[in-house]
């Protein structure tokens, strides 16, 4: 009997510890203002914390486990550095989704940004919508020239 009542003490601590552990987390209030939030945040961040959120890796050398146990802050798809060859857009989510999960398990949960080299549409996904590149758009000299522009008047491309 007293070990049962024991046991019931345990169970009922470690419960206890688990409601403690979800305390109140100002900086995950989107309540509050972007200042405060951002101060809450950034004083509960350890060192590792803070420089790990400063570094960005290529998707190359990333897995789900690196992204949590080095709290990495940004991912990068160099130019070519795709999931696998002619990837698909769903391709692409299912890659960023399992390294975003890394990030999300952390202490802080912190996601990361995922950064793609493609600064005139996503040449890496298959059918995607691929406009002149930047120093083309320039050589028109019309400076209100926009993607919007091109995407409404095809003919000019
Ligand atoms: C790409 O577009 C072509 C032509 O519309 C289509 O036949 C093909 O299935 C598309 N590929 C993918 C992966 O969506
Ligand atoms: C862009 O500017 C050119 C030259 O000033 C003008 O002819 C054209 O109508 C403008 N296009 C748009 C979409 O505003």
């Amino acid at each position: 009997m007293v070990s049962v009542l024991v046991q019931w003490l345990g169970i009922a601590s470690v419960w206890a510890a688990t409601a403690v552990g979800a305390e109140y987390m100002k900086y995950k209030d989107p309540n509050q203002p972007v200042g405060v939030r951002v101060e809450d945040l950034l004083m509960r961040m350890t060192l590792e914390e803070k420089i790990g959120q400063m570094v960005q890796i290529d998707r190359t050398v990333a897995t789900a486990d690196v992204m949590r146990d080095y709290y990495i802050g940004s991912l990068l798809s160099g130019g070519g550095s795709t999931p696998l060859p002619g990837a698909t857009a769903t391709d692409w989510v299912n890659m960023v989704n399992k390294f975003q999960k890394g990030s999300l398990s952390t202490r802080l949960g912190i996601p990361m940004i995922y950064g793609i080299d493609a600064v005139h549409g996503h040449n890496n996904v298959v059918n995607a919508t691929i406009f002149p590149h930047n120093v083309g758009l320039g050589a028109t000299r019309q400076v209100n020239l926009s993607d919007v522009y091109l995407f409404r008047f095809p003919t000019l491309i």
